[in-house]
């Protein structure tokens, strides 16, 4: 049982071992339970005493970032990006961890079963019109993070994750801020620039004004 400030928090066993969704660089992702809503939730536990797998451990002051990242997007909500429940610190017999508790994507990441199975079922028309629609969800999420003064930096297949939606069969979104930074309004327009772009066919967000990022 992991106790949060507001919420309590269990990993899901299965056969004597814990629900393990990935074996990751930074910590492991499980599945976990929310107690007082009895809700599925994705439980990442992130080492801060250790080296793992030949990775560095986070450094306290790393930690602290992604705790205060954490705790700000815990604050605000947006359909592509996994929504943060809680985090807490724990310590285990001297080690000391890092808990993050978000919104469970039920079907994996874009490495997964189910987005090989849909290439598999769709036709190349379909294919086409679903992977407009997983960029644009992508693009949504990242333009919520600029707005928000977040740059994520780790924009990879392993952290684009499909949920379950019961109307539209699934919504991307997007997670691991292991890596984000959060930036001062001051730094953020400095990213802001039309200089010396004119001629390429496509721009990224922060080469367009403000107004043209819908
Ligand atoms: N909320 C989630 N729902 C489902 N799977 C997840 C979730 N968060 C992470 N995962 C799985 O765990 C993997 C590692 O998580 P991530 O936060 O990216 O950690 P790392 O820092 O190790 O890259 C992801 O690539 C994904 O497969
Ligand atoms: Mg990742």
């Amino acid at each position: 049982m992991i106790e949060c400030e507001n919420a309590t928090f269990e990993r899901v066993v299965e056969d004597g071992e814990f629900i393990q969704l990935s074996r990751g660089a930074y910590g492991d992702v499980y599945e976990a339970i929310w107690k007082e809503k009895e809700k599925k939730v994705a439980a990442k536990k992130i080492s801060l005493s250790e080296q793992k797998a030949g990775n560095v451990a986070p450094s306290i002051a790393e930690a602290d970032a992604i705790r205060r990242l954490s705790a700000t997007l815990s604050e605000k909500e947006h359909p592509n990006i996994v929504k943060i429940f809680d985090c807490t610190k724990q310590l285990v017999r001297e080690k000391e961890f890092f808990w993050v508790f978000m919104e469970l994507c039920e079907h994996g990441d874009l490495k997964s079963d189910f987005f090989a199975n849909k290439l598999k079922e769709k036709s190349p028309k379909d294919i086409e019109i679903m992977k407009v629609r997983i960029m644009a969800d992508i693009a949504h999420g990242i333009t919520f993070l600029h707005d928000n003064g977040i740059v994520h930096r780790d924009i990879t297949h392993k952290n684009i994750l499909f949920a379950k939606d019961p109307s539209i069969d699934f919504v991307v979104k997007l997670t691991d801020f292991s890596l984000s930074k959060k930036l001062e309004p001051e730094d953020m327009s400095s990213l802001r620039t039309t200089k010396g772009q004119a001629n390429l066919p496509f721009k990224p967000p922060e080469f367009l004004p403000r107004e043209d990022r819908q």
